[in-house]
């Protein structure tokens, strides 16, 4: 690969992706885009580019998904999920014991693990949710892992990373070598494609957001605009939970750390309610917890 080829490819994800790669990341690409261009019947990166220079939109969107970082795992850091089951739901089943509706985003779903890790959080809590409206919706950039996770198909090394075994038998149903989630679990999670780099209001407000690690591929602009465009989707009270690595402090003052809670924010009251906002809520399916 040229540099001209590499600085090609380097603008590209930026622009589609968010990926902020730096100079020295060439090994990456070509790792990553080599089992790409032997599929394609391509001779190498330098063709690559060309077609994509020629504006093979099918190819490059190949391209932009091959070159996202999709490692994730059931209960991912352990501790988001304690603080799910600990702090946020207490909370939230306490403010919205009216409402009894509660809505959660997790804005960077890779292969389910995640939506997955927060519905059986929330099946805990059956007795408590009777009757509630209980929406998850999982989002991400790639249409690949977005297929795997509405399959819930995982693989025995993938549900030995990080999920209990007691979860394991009581979730999932063994189908040879492999193990997929039950159908009441799956249900909960509703699936869409969505790019963090575009307009993402039409998904309505909620009241938990996960958002981790996915803004550490991004550079500085990048994670603000998306911190700020998340805060308006927030309730007042909702908590936004980051990954290990990620932060807003120092970035953007839209949310405050929760005291004594690593990793979870909550929007600064400081910024303002948004009056009027609801009314943008857009009509999603909606799945009861049982
Ligand atoms: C490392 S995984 C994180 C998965 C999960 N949140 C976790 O913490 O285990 C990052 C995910 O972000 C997705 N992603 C990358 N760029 C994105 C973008 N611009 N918009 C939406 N999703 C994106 C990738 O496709 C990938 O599945």
């Amino acid at each position: 690969m040229t540099p001209a080829d590499y600085d090609f490819l380097r603008r590209l994800l930026k622009e589609r992706s968010g990926l902020d790669l730096s100079a020295d990341k060439q090994y990456l690409v070509e790792s990553r885009l080599a089992p790409l261009t032997r599929r394609a019947g391509l001779a190498g990166i330098p063709e690559l580019v060309v077609k994509m220079k020629g504006g093979a939109e099918a190819l490059i969107k190949d391209v932009v998904e091959a070159m996202t970082t999709n490692e994730t795992f059931f209960f991912r850091d352990k501790v988001p999920f304690d603080h799910l089951s600990g702090t946020v739901l207490p909370a939230l089943l306490s403010a919205r014991a009216s409402r009894r509706h509660l809505r959660i985003w997790s804005a960077a779903s890779s292969t389910g693990q995640e939506p997955y890790s927060i519905a059986m959080c929330l099946k805990e809590k059956a007795v408590e949710l009777a009757g509630w409206r209980i929406e998850i919706v999982a989002t991400d950039l790639s249409q690949q892992v977005l297929e795997k996770s509405k399959a819930g198909i995982y693989s025995q090394f993938e549900v030995q990373r990080g999920l209990p075994i007691q979860l394991l038998v009581k979730h999932f149903k063994q189908i040879g070598e492999l193990w997929q989630i039950n159908p009441d679990i799956r249900s909960m999670v509703q699936y869409r494609q969505l790019n963090l780099l575009q307009d993402f209001s039409h998904l309505g407000r909620f009241d938990v957001v996960f958002c981790r690690n996915v803004l550490i591929y991004f550079d500085q602009e990048t994670k603000v605009s998306i911190f700020e465009r998340i805060a308006k989707m927030m309730e007042p009270d909702g908590m936004l939970m980051l990954g290990a690595a990620e932060t807003v402090v120092g970035m953007t003052d839209a949310f405050r750390p929760y005291p004594e809670r690593r990793g979870l924010y909550q929007p600064n009251p400081a910024r303002g309610a948004r009056p009027g906002f609801g009314a943008m809520q857009p009509q999603l399916r909606v799945v009861a917890a049982r």
